[in-house]
């Protein structure tokens, strides 16, 4: 007899143990590649980053971070002993910038900072310096410059791709007649890294699992050989892993859903990795799963709704409300599915299936996370204690995610996950782009 559709879908996207190893192998190994040379799979870009604070910095910096689900302009004070003050200001990025040319994007982040400047009641014309947090994959070729290497996370403006990202950020500051400097072009996972470093130093890797995902530590040079430039004094450097491209589909749990999801995207087979993690499509796969059992009848009679048929309108955060609905007539997941989604008369046994699909999808992601983390902290050796800094909405708010990501890592490290401390930072991609303009503001 055929399988049923249901068990079908537990197949798929349960992740073995055994797979899971597998994939933590895979994945040192791949990281071993992109050290040794450009162009591979896993581009671990050296980020400049040299020496983690101490947490005696002080200062005064500006911070734009662009990336995840707010565009923000920041005043980061640094006050020494860990401490920092940070005023901000959050913005939308309207999908006609994403989309747009890559002037109007520019133009729009100096006037934003325009604005804030003027809310401080500063002299725009006075000199200043800020770091940019630039959360896209970027060939750095210094502490203040790189170029992008692709656009993700629904952004496409022209005009930027293998540009230098500063230039543009200077170019549209000296339009709008604002005398700032960009000192430092950040990654947020390497921001998350150095903000979390000022406060312990044993944080030695940074993680975001937010809108995409990605993860930065810091590596011996030695261990770089792709690396030409000085030897720095400490001897280390912090690695961005751009892991959200891992593409291994001999490894990955790859479901029909995801190839879907991928084709339709604006980055097709690209950022395989983030498109099973990330806050950006994980309602978009279950969206998928959903018409597929309507389309056979087994969910809501076949009847479907327009918004559920529309890309993107199931969003991660519905996920996160089904998941926590432990009512038990699953009453709000019924308020998500009627009210929000347009679906009628929904079943308890419609809203039970619904919420399993969730429950698949999100314990997937969380058990594919835990294994991009057991592979960093293999590769570097530093399974006896190490803290991950771990920032971005789906760890911060999806239910369980971080549980979940604890128990994978259990299965896969045994009583050594217990020195694997995950910890939550927050918004620390403004405060460590300011760190690291305060660091290496003189290079
Ligand atoms: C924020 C950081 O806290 O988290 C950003 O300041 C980062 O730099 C973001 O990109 C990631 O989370 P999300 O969910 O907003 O993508
Ligand atoms: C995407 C970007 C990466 C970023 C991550 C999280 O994967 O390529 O640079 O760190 O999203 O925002």
């Amino acid at each position: 007899a055929a399988e049923g559709t249901l068990p079908r879908l537990e197949r798929e996207f349960t992740v073995s143990s055994h797979r899971l190893q597998t994939m933590v192998r895979h994945l040192v190994n791949e990281m071993k590649k992109g050290l040794a040379q450009d162009g591979h799979t896993l581009k671990m870009i050296p980020s400049y980053v040299i020496s983690r604070p101490t947490g005696f910095e002080t200062g005064s910096f500006f911070a734009l971070d662009l990336g995840g689900s707010n565009f923000r302009v920041c005043l980061v004070t640094l006050e020494g002993q860990g401490q920092t003050r940070v005023r901000q200001t959050k913005h939308i990025v309207s999908d006609e910038l994403k989309t747009g040319t890559g002037e109007a994007l520019f133009d729009f982040f100096a006037e934003c900072i325009g604005k804030f400047l003027q809310e401080l009641g500063l002299n725009p014309s006075e000199p200043r310096s800020l770091g940019f947090t630039f959360s896209f994959p970027i060939e750095q070729h210094a502490i203040n410059s790189g170029t992008l290497m692709q656009w993700n996370k629904g952004f496409s403006a022209t005009g930027v791709l293998k540009a230098d990202v500063v230039e543009l950020l200077n170019k549209a500051l000296k339009k709008a007649h604002i005398n700032i400097k960009v000192t430092a072009l950040v990654n947020d996972t390497v921001g998350t890294l150095i903000s979390h470093a000022y406060r312990d130093p044993q944080t030695y890797v940074g993680v975001i699992f937010g809108t995409g995902t990605n993860a930065a530590y810091v590596e011996r040079i030695e261990e770089i050989p792709k690396w030409t430039g000085p030897i720095p004094p400490t001897k280390e450097m912090v690695i961005n892993t751009e892991w959200g491209a891992y593409d291994e589909a001999s490894v990955l749990p790859i479901t029909s859903f995801d190839r879907d999801l991928d084709r339709a995207s604006t980055n097709p087979r690209k950022q395989i990795f983030e498109k099973m993690i990330s806050g950006m499509y994980l309602g978009e796969i279950v969206r998928h799963v959903l018409l597929d059992l309507i389309s056979t009848g087994e969910l809501f009679k076949g009847r479907s709704s327009q918004t559920l048929t529309t890309p993107y309108q199931f969003e991660t955060a519905y996920m996160s409300r089904i998941e926590r609905d432990h009512s038990l007539e699953l009453s709000d997941t019924k308020a998500v599915l009627e009210d929000i989604l347009g679906l009628q008369a929904t079943t308890v046994q419609d809203r039970r299936i619904v919420k399993h699909v969730c429950e698949l999808v999100g314990i997937r992601a969380a058990r594919l996370s835990a294994a991009g983390v057991a592979a960093i902290v293999t590769k570097m050796n530093r399974l006896d204690a190490c803290t991950v800094a771990v920032d971005g909405s789906v760890f911060q708010h999806y239910p369980h995610f971080a549980n979940r990501m604890r128990d994978a890592l259990r299965e896969l490290l045994g009583i050594m996950a217990e020195n694997i401390v995950l910890e939550q930072a927050r918004d620390g991609s403004g405060e460590g782009a300011a760190l690291i303009a305060a660091l290496h503001g003189h290079e």
